[in-house]
C-alpha cells in the first residue's frame, strides 16, 4: 500500500495526469486497490486533485464470451447442415440450437425442403460469415469502433453484451503536492500545545461513519431474558411479585403448611437436600404449628386428616426449598393475618432445588414460574381461564389439562400445550386449586379460594432459544459467548 502510493505520487509528477483505471492497466494493479490509495492520498490533505469520471463499456455476458470463442448459435447451425440436408430433429441437438435455427432461417443461410419425406433442412447458400461472432470478438478486446449502434443494440436485446458503468478518477496534482506522505496526527496532546506544533501538524481527519467500539457490557443469561418476560406477563395481568430471597427453607413451610405429609417420599434425603448447619430452624407461628400439627395428625375443616403422629422435629428440618409454593404459603399466611381478607394476585419466578440425577434434561437446580391467586369463590373454571390469558401472551393458544395429584391441591391439573415446532403436545406446567386443609389452619375466611400454577423457567427457554441439553444452558460447560450472541427474548413472537 506505501508503495503504491508512492508510485502513484511518482507517476504524477512526472506526467501530467493520469487516470486510476489507465495506472491499474499499466502496472496491472487492482483498481479497487488503486482507489484505496488515492483514499489513504486525500486523507493526508490536498496532495492530488482528483476528478470523478463515469464511463459506459460493453462487455461480453457470458454467452457472449462463448460466441466470440465457438460461434454465433446460427453459425453453428449452418456448419451442422451437411451438403444433402439434415432432418431438422437430428440439429436439435446442439447447444442453442432453437435460438441458432431459427436465427439462421431469417438470414436466409438455411431453408426447409418440404418436398421431401421427411422435410430436410439445407444450406441456402454456400458460403457465410459470422459477423456476430467476429463483432463479439472486437469487443472481447476492447476494439468496438466498427460496430454501429444498432448491432449493439441488437447484441445486448440478445444478452450478449451487456453495459456497464465504470469509476474512475482523473488524477492532477494539487496545490499540497509532495511526493511522499506525512505522517498524520490522530490526537491533540498537551505538548502540542504548549511547543505550539499544533499549528503546522497536520491531522487526521475524523472518520465518522467509523463504527464505535462496542462498549463493554454485561450480558443477560437466556434464562434471565425470558424470566423478564415472564415477569412483564405477571405485571401487566396485575400480580406483584413475592419475596423469594431466601433459598434456603424449613421443611415446615416447604413441606407441612402445604399439607404434605411427612412420611412423603418428596421428604426423603433421595428427593431433597437438607441443610447440615443450621441443621434446624425453631421460630415458627405457635398456634397456627399446631392447627397444622392437627389436621395432619388428627384431621378438622371437614377433613380426617393423614392420622399419623405427626412429630416437630421432621417440621424443623432445614432445607433448599423444592419448590417456591413454599413461598407462596407463606405469603398466604401473612395474607390470612390481615384483619379483613383482600384478594391477592402473587406471582414469583425463582430457583429450587432437587436432589435429582443429572441428565440432559434434569438438573440438581432450577427456576420455578409460580402465580398464586387467592379470591372469594374461585373456580376450576377461574383457572383455566387465567391460564388461557397467561399462556396467550407467551403466544401458546391450544392448551389441554390432564387431572394430576398434589398433596396440597384439589382438583390438580396437568397443564399440556401443542409445541407446533415439535409437533407434539407437551407437559408445561402443575397447577390445582389449595386444599381447605392448607388454606384453613392458616386463617382464611372459608369462602376464600386460592388457584396456583406452577412452570419451569428452564424449560420454555430452551424451546426458545433451541437448546437440547441443559448443561449447555445452566452450569460449568455454559458457552460465554452463547450468553452474548444470544437476541433478546420475545415470548409472544
Ligand atoms: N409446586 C408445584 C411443583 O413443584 C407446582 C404447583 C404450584 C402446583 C402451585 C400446583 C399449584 O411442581
Amino acid at each position: 500500500m506505501a508503495n503504491l502510493i508512492e508510485d502513484i505520487l511518482k507517476y504524477l509528477s512526472e506526467n501530467q495526469s493520469v487516470n486510476t483505471l489507465k495506472y491499474a492497466q499499466l502496472y496491472n494493479e487492482d483498481h479497487q486497490k488503486v482507489i484505496g490509495a488515492l483514499k489513504s492520498i486525500q486523507a493526508h490533505g490536498d496532495l492530488v486533485v482528483a476528478e470523478p469520471i463515469s464511463e459506459t463499456k460493453i462487455e461480453l455476458t457470458e454467452e457472449g464470451k462463448l460466441v466470440a470463442e465457438k460461434g454465433s448459435h446460427e453459425a453453428n447451425i449452418y456448419k451442422s447442415v451437411p451438403e444433402d440436408g439434415i432432418e431438422q430433429s437430428k440439429l436439435m441437438g446442439l447447444p442453442n440450437a432453437k435460438v441458432g435455427f431459427s436465427k439462421a432461417m431469417s438470414v436466409g443461410w438455411i431453408i426447409v425442403d418440404k418436398s421431401v419425406k421427411p422435410p430436410l433442412v439445407k444450406r441456402k447458400i454456400p458460403e457465410i460469415v459470422d459477423t456476430v461472432q467476429n463483432h463479439l470478438d472486437l469487443i472481447r478486446t476492447g476494439d468496438a469502433s466498427k460496430i454501429t449502434d444498432k448491432e449493439k443494440q441488437e447484441y445486448k436485446k440478445r444478452k450478449l453484451i451487456q453495459e456497464v458503468i465504470i469509476k474512475s478518477f482523473n488524477l492532477t496534482k494539487g496545490p499540497e503536492f509532495s511526493l511522499t506522505l506525512t505522517k498524520l496526527e490522530t490526537d491533540l496532546n498537551t505538548d502540542m500545545l504548549s511547543s505550539g506544533s499544533w499549528k503546522t501538524l497536520k491531522f487526521k481527519e475524523y472518520n465518522f461513519d467509523a463504527m464505535g467500539v462496542a462498549p463493554e457490557c454485561g450480558y443477560l443469561h437466556p434464562l434471565l431474558k425470558v424470566r423478564a418476560e415472564f415477569r412483564q406477563i405477571f405485571l401487566e395481568m396485575g400480580f406483584a411479585e413475592m419475596p423469594t430471597n431466601n433459598y434456603i427453607e424449613n421443611s415446615f413451610w416447604n413441606f407441612d403448611s402445604l399439607f404434605q405429609p411427612q412420611q412423603h417420599p418428596a421428604r426423603d434425603a433421595h428427593d431433597t437436600f437438607f441443610i447440615s448447619d443450621p441443621k434446624i430452624s425453631t421460630k415458627f407461628p405457635q398456634d397456627y404449628l399446631e392447627r397444622v400439627k392437627k389436621v395432619h395428625s388428627k384431621g378438622g375443616y371437614g377433613s380426617l386428616g393423614y392420622g399419623y403422629d405427626w412429630k416437630i422435629e421432621e417440621a424443623q428440618k432445614n432445607i433448599l426449598r423444592t419448590h417456591t409454593t413454599a413461598v407462596s404459603a407463606r405469603m398466604l399466611y401473612k395474607v390470612a393475618q390481615q384483619k379483613e381478607f383482600k384478594p391477592v394476585k402473587l406471582f414469583s419466578i425463582d430457583k429450587v432445588f432437587r436432589n435429582e440425577t443429572l441428565d440432559a434434561t434434569h438438573l440438581a437446580e432450577f427456576h420455578q414460574v409460580e402465580g398464586v391467586i387467592a379470591d372469594f369463590n374461585l373456580t376450576l373454571g377461574d383457572l383455566i381461564g387465567v391460564f388461557t390469558e397467561f399462556f396467550k401472551k407467551l403466544g401458546i393458544t391450544q392448551l389441554e389439562f390432564k387431572p394430576a395429584y398434589n398433596p396440597y391441591t384439589e382438583p390438580s391439573m396437568e397443564i399440556f400445550c401443542f409445541h407446533p415446532g415439535l409437533g407434539k403436545w407437551i407437559e408445561i406446567g402443575n397447577s390445582g386449586i389449595f386444599r381447605p386443609e392448607m388454606l384453613l389452619p392458616m386463617g382464611l375466611p372459608e369462602e376464600v379460594t386460592v388457584i396456583a400454577w406452577g412452570l419451569s423457567l428452564e424449560r420454555p427457554t430452551m424451546i426458545k432459544y433451541g437448546f437440547n441439553n441443559i448443561r449447555d444452558l445452566v452450569g460449568p460447560r455454559v458457552d460465554l459467548e452463547m450468553v452474548q450472541r444470544s437476541p433478546i427474548c420475545r415470548l409472544n413472537k
